[in-house]
């Protein structure tokens, strides 16, 4: 069964068409990338997955269950999902160990022991460990993100999405939250990546999709739509990405 399954998605924004018809699915245990010019619909495809944004037309599926159905318990399937942004959206104020308990205990319940546990486990798998008591503002972007990460682990989706999770970073940052996502996809992670790093997406996606004005171009295996674009319009986006020089 597939984990995604998105049908005839369409989104508008007033006279705005978006999302002008999307078909795709993510089996489970694949890691799907997809890439595109800015303002292709990314990121607002990535937000019609997690319920932000309402579909203006067409089904969106998580594990079977259908998000575009009016009744559906909207909470019910995010908390299957876990998120990450280009911002961390870290709380401030509290710990990288808070940072990551504090849902597991207000959404999942779990009492503050076990959450700590499992809070323990996740910042360790992410190389952070060490860093449970310390405050955001004390750590790198790259490690912040990697606590966003382990945060999102320790509600044990089913579902990874992430958009641009390393745009926002130094470059010298982002290889270790690569790593980090790397080791997550081996481990069998279902996961829905929007990035501009067309190595990860070589080396480790299953699939790669490119968008371009609301639409899908291309989809198959990175070593055709990378490596050898059927599509003039992929072709010149990947000329862009791959040789920003030229
Ligand atoms: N809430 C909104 N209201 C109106 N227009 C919106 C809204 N959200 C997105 N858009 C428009 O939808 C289009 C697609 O935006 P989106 O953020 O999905 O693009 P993207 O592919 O993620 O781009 P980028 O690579 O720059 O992040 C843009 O033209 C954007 O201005
Ligand atoms: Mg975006």
């Amino acid at each position: 069964m597939s984990t995604v399954e998105i049908k005839n998605l369409h989104k508008s924004f007033g006279p705005l068409d978006v999302l002008k018809g999307i078909d795709f699915t993510v089996e489970a245990g694949q890691v799907v990338c997809v890439i595109g010019p800015s303002g292709s619909g990314k990121s607002t495809l990535l937000r019609c997955v997690n319920l932000l944004e309402r579909p203006t037309s067409g089904q969106v599926f998580v594990d079977g269950t259908e998000l575009t159905d009016p009744d559906v318990d909207i909470d019910a399937v995010r908390r299957r999902l876990g998120m990450v942004f280009q911002q961390f959206n870290l709380f401030q104020h509290l710990t990288v160990l808070r940072n990551v308990t504090i849902a597991q205990e207000r959404v999942l319940k779990r009492g503050r022991a076990e959450a700590r546990k499992i809070a323990g486990e996740t910042l360790e798998k992410v190389g952070l460990g060490e860093k449970a008591d310390c405050f955001p503002a004390q750590l790198s972007g790259g490690q912040q993100q990697r606590v966003a990460i382990a945060r999102a682990l320790a509600m044990n989706p089913s579902l990874m999405l992430f958009d641009e999770p390393t745009s926002a970073l130094d470059p010298e940052l982002v290889g270790d939250v690569l790593s980090v996502m790397r080791e997550l996809a081996r481990d069998g992670m279902t996961m829905l990546v929007v990035t501009h790093e067309m190595g990860f997406a070589r080396e480790v996606a299953d699939r790669v999709v490119f968008m371009d004005r609301g639409a899908i171009v291309e989809d198959g295996p990175p070593e055709q739509v990378i490596a050898a674009p059927r599509h003039a319009r992929t072709r010149e986006f990947l000329g862009r990405v791959l040789h920003p020089e030229h």
